[in-house]
């Protein structure tokens, strides 16, 4: 049986103190009684991700960062390696997170990049997909889909994506309130494990976590979880929350 994961995706929110605080109330007594059974993760914006990694060093609460850059280190302005995550107490990365796909402008080969410097850093990357309103109501979602998955993983092992865990977040779900239902999820979900089944065999795919996210909550959260194919949740708004964070995790024993 796979140990659920649930992670919080902080994106731009938060200050110098309220991450801390954010993440010690997650690390509370209740998440404690939880955390064998359960894998939990915050991604804390850049500047404070050091200091949330601080304070919940002694909890089961595990950070990870919302992206990196492929290369080690060197001139690149800006950007943030495996590396120095590495250093400062990170063990999970986003890759590919929709905002960074069609806000930044992201692409699949940059992806690419960035999932492989994950893994080759020491970070366990999630990489995330999902199709745009437009595509699914054209029927693409599994096209859109096989793409990201083909072209986000191309060239690594199975031993390699073994460190992988895949986020689907329907673009149309996320922060709109608008949720997949479970029944959504869980076929975009069996059509990525399947999926994962062709590009490597039954037993890595069975063995990858499959989160899902856009719009989850503590009253979603449990019927989402409850599909087969539904490994834990990736949570953006409600997990600024740290009692509805909290409930979703609860959710996922
Ligand atoms: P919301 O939970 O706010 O819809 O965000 C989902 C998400 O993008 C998590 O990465």
């Amino acid at each position: 049986m796979k140990k659920p994961f649930v992670a919080g995706n902080w994106k731009m929110n938060t200050d110098s103190n309220s991450s801390v605080e954010l993440g010690k109330c997650i690390a509370s007594a209740s998440l404690e009684a939880a955390g064998h059974d359960v894998t939990v993760a915050v991604c804390p914006p850049f500047v404070y991700l050091q200091a949330v990694a601080r304070a919940l060093s002694a909890s089961s609460v595990a950070v990870g960062a919302q992206d990196i850059y492929y290369e080690p280190k060197g001139a690149f302005t800006g950007e943030i390696s495996a590396s120095m995550l590495k250093d400062i107490g990170c063990t999970y990365c986003l890759c590919g997170h929709s905002e960074r796909r069609h806000v930044i402008g992201e692409t699949d080969e940059l992806i690419n990049k960035k999932v492989a410097a994950g893994i080759g850093g020491g970070l366990l990357p999630i990489l995330c997909v999902g199709e745009l309103r437009a595509e699914r109501e054209a029927s693409q979602t599994n096209e859109v889909v096989t793409r990201q998955m083909k072209n986000g993983l191309a060239g690594l092992s199975a031993e390699k994506v073994s460190a992988v865990t895949i986020a689907y977040e329907p673009v149309w779900a996320i922060g709109t309130g608008l949720t997949a239902t479970p029944q959504q999820a869980q076929e975009v979900h069996d059509f990525i494990r399947k999926l994962l089944g062709q590009m490597y065999d039954g037993r890595l795919a069975e063995e990858i976590r499959i989160l899902y996210g856009g719009s989850v909550k503590p009253d979603n959260a449990a019927d989402l979880m409850g599909q087969r194919d539904i490994d834990g949740a990736l949570v953006g708004g409600a997990s600024l929350k740290a009692d509805d964070f909290l409930a979703i995790i609860q959710a996922a024993v």
